[in-house]
């Protein structure tokens, strides 16, 4: 709890969980449709248990995964543009992580005066409530209301809003999502905006593929602990028996869908048993899983998107080397607050 300087009562850090026993059902019921198409697939949101919110922090430290510093050296040099742009005095983070990017927006807010409420949206509790601590240790007098929730079926969980709001979706996230499912997920983002609102969205862009399949296949092994991760899930969640060592990690840059695809490759014929859905499903040598797709942009295709969403673009950030972009966008048609 701390003071809260204009009504002198307590604002405490509020965390709620939108994500209860119907969690595993979800899981359950995504493994069973993932695992039994003739092509098998599961879905990255499911990599981010406490460890794979751990690996995943460890991957954006790796020298072969551009994305993160990229997008952190992007908003280093604009986020005080963006936080006088927007006038915003709220930041919600979808997929927030360990929020780093965020204490940048925030301190940015900050310094423009306006800074009142940060609401982090993840589905890794213990990655939202770990970062909801330390920005509330550090920005004194900041109201933080963390929602643990899955952002592609609890946005109407997300508080209203506390004055003018910016959103923000980063670290090419979004690109997770195939073409129809990312339109779909940006119109219902597009519904927490109000015409003064901005969305603050951080795309990985098309380029040398052999840039990207370096960023998801390091040197060092991570990512593929990270890929491999989703198998401990699913032993631990709904007790199957995966044997993690029967998997090789596998990732590629498709040139036609400028998406990379991350995969578990079976070395051998194997069988695992799901016990909590009653199933035995088989995999021959050399089957791969789908675990992971991450579209690459470009300009056009990200406009495009966001006008399907009713979205114009207001601003491009991009680094020196084309790499990344972080773009600022609102409500097509409606005034910016400044
Ligand atoms: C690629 S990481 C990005 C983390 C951070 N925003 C960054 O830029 O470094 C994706 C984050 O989104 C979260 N996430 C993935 N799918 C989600 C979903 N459907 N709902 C809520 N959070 C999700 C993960 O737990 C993870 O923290």
């Amino acid at each position: 709890m701390k003071p809260d300087p204009t009504s002198g009562t307590s604002v405490p850090i509020t965390i709620e969980s939108h994500l209860g026993s119907g969690t595993e059902r979800r899981l359950a019921d995504d493994v069973l449709d993932g695992l039994t198409h003739p092509f098998k697939e599961l879905q990255p949101k499911h990599f981010y248990d406490a460890r794979g919110s751990e690996l995943f922090e460890r991957i954006c430290k790796l020298p072969e995964y551009y994305p993160t510093r990229t997008e952190l050296a992007i908003l280093e040099a604009n986020a005080a543009e963006i936080a006088r742009t927007t006038g915003a005095e709220e930041l919600v983070e979808l997929g927030s992580g360990a929020a780093t990017k965020a204490r940048l927006l925030l301190g940015a807010m900050r310094d423009a005066g306006n800074l009142r409420r940060y609401v982090p949206v993840d589905v890794s509790e213990s990655a939202l409530v770990g970062a909801a601590e330390e920005l509330f240790g550090e920005f004194g007098g900041l109201e933080v209301h963390g929602v643990v929730a899955d952002f592609e079926r609890h946005l109407g969980e997300i508080p209203a809003a506390a004055g003018g709001r910016l959103v923000a979706f980063l670290g090419g996230t979004i690109g997770n999502f195939q073409p129809g499912s990312r339109r779909r997920l940006l119109r219902d983002i597009s519904g927490l905006l109000g015409p003064g609102d901005h969305l603050l969205l951080g795309t990985d862009l098309v380029k040398d593929p052999e840039v990207i399949e370096a960023a998801y296949d390091d040197g060092a092994g991570v990512t593929a602990q990270f890929n491999l991760n989703v198998l401990h899930v699913i032993n631990r969640e709904l007790h199957a028996d995966f044997d993690p060592g029967d998997f090789d990690h596998v990732a590629f840059f498709d040139r036609e869908r400028e998406w990379i695809e991350m995969r578990l490759r079976a070395r051998r014929d194997c069988r695992v048993s799901i016990a909590d859905l009653d199933v035995v499903i088989d995999f021959d040598a050399g089957e791969e899983v789908r675990t992971e797709i991450s579209c690459k942009f470009t300009h056009a295709r990200l406009a495009s998107d966001l006008a399907s969403a009713g979205l114009e673009l207001r601003g491009w950030f991009e680094d020196p080397d084309g790499l990344f972009a972080v773009t600022l966008a609102g409500p097509i048609g409606a005034e910016p607050r400044t």
